[in-house]
């Protein structure tokens, strides 16, 4: 297949490149193609010609979402908006990345793909209107929720070695209870997202590693696995920790859908094991 990837020298496009071995693929990111100039994106969807396009490219300063919701909109919404239309022009589908953050986490089981977003953040809103545009633009789209993903390089708290780095600069961590999610490897990501694209199953879909936790449990088997175990970690709630914006509280995802069509992930435990030891 040939397949273009937005956002490719991000942590999940970057995954994409070593997954779609043996593909025919090609990618954009800035400063070079910004996807809010519907022009640039036009021309180098045109010029590429894909089967697909895998939209990793996001605003993903969840903070920095929250202080300029309106630049959220532009990338998270429009930017996709601009992705859509050029895909309906060249015939390409569209596998459009998304978020456990389009739930408002007031559940008490991982959501399903059929459970209706209530988005309570400017990057989730974001995110929500990007899902809208790439379902009404498009018969062919694939939309990917996806959750804490971490991948070599990354500067998210979902990172282990960032984690790892401020815990041996720090000496002690403080880290919340109360926000639950599915911590996910890139690379897991990345080769269900290529085994999906070759489904043509168009739809929505709920893409993380098995199980969930808090992040203060992730972080406490972070640091096991790094032989950091005696860094103590205070348990603190959201309430205690100031910041822009608000995650929703317990907004895992359940896999329904691809695992319907055979494409399961292993445990994040074993992904995070695996990733720590490459
Ligand atoms: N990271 C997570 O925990 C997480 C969780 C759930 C869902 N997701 C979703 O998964 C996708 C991939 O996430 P990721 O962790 O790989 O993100 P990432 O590492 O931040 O990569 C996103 C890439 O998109 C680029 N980008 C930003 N604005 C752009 C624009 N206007 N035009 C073109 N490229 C632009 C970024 O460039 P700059 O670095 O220069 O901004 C970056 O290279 C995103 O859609 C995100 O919303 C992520």
């Amino acid at each position: 297949m040939r397949v273009f990837i937005t956002g490719c020298k991000g942590q999940l496009g970057q995954a994409l490149y070593t997954a779609l071995t043996g593909h025919t693929c090609a990618g954009c990111d800035l400063p070079e193609t910004d996807i809010t100039d519907r022009a640039a994106i036009t021309v180098a969807i045109a010029d590429f010609a894909p089967d697909v396009v895998i939209n990793t490219a996001a605003w993903t300063d969840v903070d920095g979402c929250a202080r300029d919701p309106d630049r959220a909109y532009r990338v998270n919404g429009l930017g996709v908006q601009n992705v859509a239309l050029a895909c309906a022009a060249n015939d390409a589908a569209l596998l459009h990345v998304s978020t456990n953050e389009v739930f408002d986490g007031t559940t008490t089981a991982p959501y399903r793909e059929w459970d209706p977003p209530h988005p309570i953040n400017p990057y989730a809103r974001s995110k929500a209107a990007g899902e809208w545009f790439a379902r009404h633009l498009l018969n062919c789209f694939y939309i990917a929720r996806t959750a804490w993903l971490y991948a070599p390089g990354g500067r998210n708290f979902s990172n282990p070695h960032r984690i790892i780095q401020l815990a041996r600069e720090r000496g002690k961590l403080r880290v919340v209870t109360d926000e639950v999610g599915n911590p996910t490897y890139a690379l897991d990501l990345a080769e269900a997202i290529v085994a999906l694209i070759q489904t043509g199953a168009y739809g929505v879909y709920h893409l993380v590693n098995a199980g969930h936790c808090s992040r203060y449990a992730y972080v406490r088997e972070v640091l096991r696995l790094g032989g950091c175990e005696d860094v103590p970690v205070e348990p603190i709630s959201l309430a205690d920790f100031d910041r822009p914006s608000t995650p929703p509280r317990f907004a895992p995802l359940a896999n329904t859908a691809a695992a319907a069509l055979g494409i399961e992930f292993r445990p994040w435990q074993a992904a995070l094991e695996a990733y720590l030891e490459a």
